[in-house]
């Protein structure tokens, strides 16, 4: 990635990071001090990926060989899963679902690659235009690999995002990273933060999962289970193991 690159995809007013939420602006509606209007962050953040340095930084240091990503607007996060990618290297793309339900943007096959081009990332991201439920239904999802990086931003109703989510986490692979978007959502209309109800249920039942919440833009949440090597019973191992309690030995 280089600075003209940079300018070539923010130079699409619907890639601008606010446009969706990837701005690096405090979240929530403005009420709480959230969503400043699109012109200021637009002018003030011109040249900034926001949130998109670390959608891309997560892809082009943990090199995963499966990334699924669920929705996008415009493509700003597929876009950048799928150049990190291609600044490794790598010869596969990321699998990027989005049935087109918002408008048609994804609808024509032709139209959906030039777009990708644009950025020389079509050879990068496979789009499949249907459902998570659809294509979690494919042979293809079937035959893929486990997911080492999951990127959930699809319908932000609950029932959406949790069917996402059911669907999704039983096919991950050991140490995969989820990243969920919209999870502070900009609408104080409770119907839009179906992403937090579901967060708040998995923190409750399934303590296994870190969270950390970064309330930017629309808010964005990384979920990871928990690694072994930072578990009490890792821990305890270690020090039984230890044989001279009190060397400064390393
Ligand atoms: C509006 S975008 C989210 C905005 C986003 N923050 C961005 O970066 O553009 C939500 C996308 O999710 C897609 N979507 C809605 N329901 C879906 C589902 N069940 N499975 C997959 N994608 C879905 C819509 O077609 C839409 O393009």
């Amino acid at each position: 990635m280089d600075e003209e690159w940079i300018d070539r995809l923010l130079s699409h007013a619907d890639m601008a990071p606010n446009r969706t939420g990837h701005a690096v602006i405090p979240a929530g509606p403005p009420e709480w001090g959230g969503r400043h209007s699109a012109l200021d962050v637009t002018d003030r953040l011109r040249h900034d990926l926001g949130l998109g340095w670390l959608y891309y930084a997560f892809v082009r240091s943990l090199r995963p060989s499966t990334v699924v990503c669920i929705g996008s607007g415009r493509g700003f996060v597929p876009v950048l899963l799928a150049k990190a990618l291609a600044d490794l290297h790598a010869d596969h793309p990321i699998m990027f679902v989005d049935p087109s339900f918002d408008d048609d943007f994804w609808r024509d096959a032709a139209a959906v690659r030039r777009w990708f081009a644009t950025f020389d990332v079509d050879k990068h991201i496979q789009h499949h235009l249907m459902t998570t439920e659809q294509f979690t239904a494919t042979q293809e999802f079937a035959e893929l690999p486990l997911i080492d990086f999951l990127f959930i931003d699809g319908g932000h109703f609950y029932e959406t995002v949790r069917t996402d989510y059911d669907l999704l986490t039983p096919k991950l692979a050991a140490g995969a990273t989820v990243m969920m978007h919209d999870t502070v959502s900009r609408s104080a209309n409770p119907k839009w933060s179906g992403p937090r109800q579901l967060l708040l249920e998995v923190a409750q039942t399934d303590p296994d999962w870190q969270l950390l919440d970064l309330p930017f833009g629309a808010g964005v949440t990384i979920l990871r289970r928990q690694p072994m090597q930072c578990t009490q019973e890792y821990f305890d191992g270690l020090c039984a193991d230890w044989p001279h309690p009190g060397s400064l030995d390393f």
